[in-house]
């Protein structure tokens, strides 16, 4: 048994298709002033033709080979995401297809936009009961499948990415540049569960033959609602997770927050009272990627060499559930 687990290989991957906010001007009523002004959203990156499983491949063969690793040497695959291949097999499954692996462990993991922090505890659990784990982790969204796009009011938030790590049971070797789990808190609301949905082709809600897609095929949201416990709930959780671990936040060198919208940012951030400078934002680049944006925030933040040996990096998210949590890392 450790206690102990570490991560390495931050990378991600976005599809080439852009959406624009003049771009949406041209399918709703809308402005790039008003989309800017109100999410601080410029561009979103958008599937042609690739799936949960791709985009996941993508940013796992980089996080393997950034690892040292080859495919053979995983131990576990967890993804997390909403918006999977399909309902039966788990894109878990299908990413192991595509990376040429068979006979581990390979499961998805749904907590919406806290999929990432939630798949990190359970990848730390893995660790702590196989010494010799090596778990990919990956967070993948195709969320424009989910999404009317035609809807101005959820429709300008979102757009499709995936990030990937692996966490390790044992220290990565000293040529790897690592980090360490120091702590996760993960939390959940069902009682909210209404303020963030989306509702058909489950069970409770079954399409059958020849039903027509609605509304409710699609995020439906709260916005104003969702707004206001995005920034509590990150508040709450990081103060507890700061407090639990004996630092103050000016102990921490680059605080991650979900990347939704930068009024929730910024907002979050002010409370928090993190500098400027130790606040890291790309919402204005991938909009709300769900699950793949902490980690994708992560590993652009690792590629731009802003994470350094020694530093504390906190990670927060927020989604439907609601469920969100905080996670702290400090790097080698
Ligand atoms: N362009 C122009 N107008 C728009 C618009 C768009 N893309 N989307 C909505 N509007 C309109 C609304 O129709 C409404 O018009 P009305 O007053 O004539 O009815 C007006 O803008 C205000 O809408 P409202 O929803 O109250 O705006 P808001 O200031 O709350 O901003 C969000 C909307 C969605 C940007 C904001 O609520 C938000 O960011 N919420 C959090 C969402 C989120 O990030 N969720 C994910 C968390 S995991």
């Amino acid at each position: 048994m450790t206690n102990s687990s570490f991560l390495a290989g931050f990378s991600f991957y976005v599809p080439d298709k852009i959406l624009t906010n003049k771009d949406f001007e041209k399918l709703v009523d809308t402005s790039d002033e008003w989309i800017t002004s109100r999410t601080g959203i410029s561009n979103r990156h958008i599937v042609e033709d690739e799936a949960c499983s791709d985009l996941a491949s993508a940013a796992s063969r980089q996080a393997i080979a950034r690892s040292g690793l080859v495919p053979g040497d995983l131990t576990h695959i967890i993804n997390a995401t909403f918006t999977p291949d399909a309902f039966v097999p788990n894109a878990a499954c299908v990413l192991m297809e595509k990376l040429d692996i068979k006979g581990i462990p390979a499961m998805d993991v749904n907590a919406a936009c806290t999929g990432f922090i939630y798949g990190m505890e359970l990848a730390r659990g893995l660790c702590s009961l196989h010494p010799e784990a090596k778990v990919l982790l990956t967070a993948s969204e195709v969320v424009s499948s989910r999404v009317n796009l035609m809807d101005r009011s959820t429709g300008v938030l979102f757009g499709d990415g995936a990030g990937a790590c692996i966490v390790s049971a044992m220290p990565f070797p000293a040529n790897v540049r690592s980090g360490q789990i120091l702590d996760v808190i993960l939390r959940a609301d069902g009682s909210l569960s209404n303020l963030l949905t989306v509702k058909a082709g489950g069970s409770a809600h079954p399409l059958r033959l020849n039903d027509r897609v609605g509304e409710d095929f699609f995020v439906q949201m709260e916005g104003r609602e969702v707004f206001k416990h995005a920034v509590r709930s990150m508040q709450g959780v990081c103060l507890e997770i700061l407090k639990r671990n004996n630092l103050q936040p000016e102990d921490i060198d680059l605080f991650i927050p979900h990347q939704a919208n930068i009024r929730i940012i910024e907002a979050l951030a002010k409370k928090m009272m993190i500098q400027e400078d130790k606040l890291y934002i790309n919402v204005q680049d991938y909009g709300n990627t769900s699950a793949a944006s902490t980690p994708i925030a992560l590993a652009e933040a690792w590629e731009k060499g802003l994470i350094n040996s020694g530093d504390t990096v906190l990670l927060v998210a927020f989604g439907g559930g609601f469920t969100w949590g905080a996670c702290l890392l400090r790097f080698s």
